[in-house]
């Protein structure tokens, strides 16, 4: 699986090492709900975007980093020898740990200036065109040393188990170098091997045209087709390519050199598509056989089939949207309609999207997509765990798979999207691990 752990990483609530001694066996009771959503092995469409198989006074038990047992309180309880610990969720509700499959996490600097000029009234693509958005975030990044992104993409990850979130993919692209593309891709590395959050990588040197290669696009293309990508392949830095599929970033034809070449080296294939213009990036995703198309805030009925039709899921990123004070959401209802097995990621990054909280984009989609709470949750739990390739491992509460998971203070997990602007969790457990207390 990669899915291998570290330890001794300090965050500031809790040691990784210190957490270690829970892992024997434990036993979570007292759970007002445990939402398990269990269901089929596969991601879910439909109405079963809305079955969260919810065990009211559940509890889980817990050996090493595997989940046992799931069951009722009443279930579980009389088999508990003496020295299995007891964790007492004191009444709150337990869910999976959140799976984020769209983020940005490694960059310097921040863009709160731009926010502050876009709360006047500049476009995000205004801002881009004089040199903003993108390219001062690669600026930043290229200046900054491996140790220093460590450190700053560290308190990220605090921010994403903060918010209840247990596994992310993060996209490299704020180097666009062979050489500062790469030092991103082993800063994920590390991360992923002495955080508690767990981190799939994907390497996205086309998220926009460097400077240096103004005027000259085909030469940048080659860069990345020979240099890059070999490179990435050869070191198992990534386990998806994106592109950043748009008019004026990466053209069709631009996009489907790269990803093809991409899949070449085994590499599994993610596009934003559609996100700023409708550009025919959904269509693309399915003719590629992506595993996901991203964003499709323009992404009209035809691009819905073509997804359809090859299996790719979409990801929706509503914060993105919110953050750049747009109206134009994704036609989510459209694509549960459609069969798709949706999938909801808070693109956190600098610039569109700068929100580490899954439970705040739950609050968007249901004022703004027409998304219910446990639509989110699945959105963001199973479905995103398939869309990884990780649907076997995490994503629910079920026998077998690794016990991450988030005891939230809140008694009903609708509350979770009601409630917007706070951070929930209370516990949070990764591979049966303690990573973040409150
Ligand atoms: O997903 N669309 C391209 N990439 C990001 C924005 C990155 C940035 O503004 O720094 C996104 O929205
Ligand atoms: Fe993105």
């Amino acid at each position: 699986m990669g899915l291998s752990r570290g330890v001794a990483f300090s965050l500031k609530a809790i040691t990784f090492t210190d957490s270690l001694k829970l892992s024997k066996a434990f036993a979570v009771l007292n759970c007002s709900q445990l939402v398990t959503v269990r269901g089929p092995q596969r991601p879910r469409f439909g109405d079963e975007l809305s079955d969260l198989s919810i065990i009211t006074d559940g509890a889980l038990l817990v050996r090493g980093d595997q989940i046992h047992q799931v069951g009722s309180r009443d279930q579980i309880e009389p088999q508990l020898d003496q020295d299995c610990e007891v964790i007492d969720a004191g009444g709150r509700i337990v869910l999976p740990g959140f799976v984020d499959a769209h983020t940005h996490p490694v960059f310097a600097g921040n863009r709160a200036g731009e926010f502050e000029e876009r709360s006047k009234g500049a476009t995000y693509q205004e801002i881009a065109a004089r040199g903003g958005g993108i390219q001062s975030t690669v600026l930043a990044t290229r200046a900054a040393s491996h140790d220093e992104l460590l450190r700053s993409a560290a308190g990220h990850a605090e921010w994403f188990l903060r918010c209840g979130t247990t596994t992310v993919e993060g996209k490299s692209g704020y180097g666009l170098s062979l050489e500062d593309e790469l030092k991103i891709l082993r800063v994920i590395k590390d991360l992923n091997e002495h955080a508690p959050l767990r981190i799939i990588p994907t390497f996205l040197g086309a998220h926009d045209l460097p400077p240096e290669f103004r005027g000259r696009r085909e030469a940048y293309i080659r860069l990345l087709i020979d240099e890059m990508l070999p490179a990435v392949a050869e070191g198992k830095l990534a386990e998806y390519c994106d592109v950043f599929c748009e008019q004026s970033v990466f053209s069709i034809d631009e996009s489907w050199k790269i990803l093809s070449a991409a899949r070449c080296h085994g590499l599994g294939l993610r596009i934003h598509a559609d996100q700023l213009t409708l550009n025919g990036g959904a269509k693309l995703a399915a003719e590629l056989d992506a595993v996901t198309a991203d964003h499709l805030e323009h992404t009209d009925t035809e691009g819905i089939a073509a997804l359809k039709s090859s299996g790719v899921q979409p990801i929706l990123l509503p914060g993105s949207v919110y953050a750049l004070g747009s109206n134009r959401y994704p036609q989510a209802r459209e694509m549960i309609a459609a069969g798709l097995g949706i999938v909801l990621a808070t693109d956190f990054n600098p610039g569109s999207s700068p929100t580490p909280s899954l439970p705040m984009v739950f609050s968007i989609a249901a004022t703004h997509m027409g998304i219910t709470p446990a639509e989110s949750i699945v959105a963001a739990t199973v479905n995103a765990a398939y869309s990884l390739g990780r649907g076997d491992a995490i994503g629910s509460l079920e026998e077998g798979k690794l016990a991450d998971f988030v005891i939230h203070n809140a008694e009903d997990y609708r509350e979770l999207a009601y409630f917007f602007g706070l951070e929930h969790p209370w516990r949070v457990y990764i591979g049966g691990n303690l990573a973040f207390a409150r």
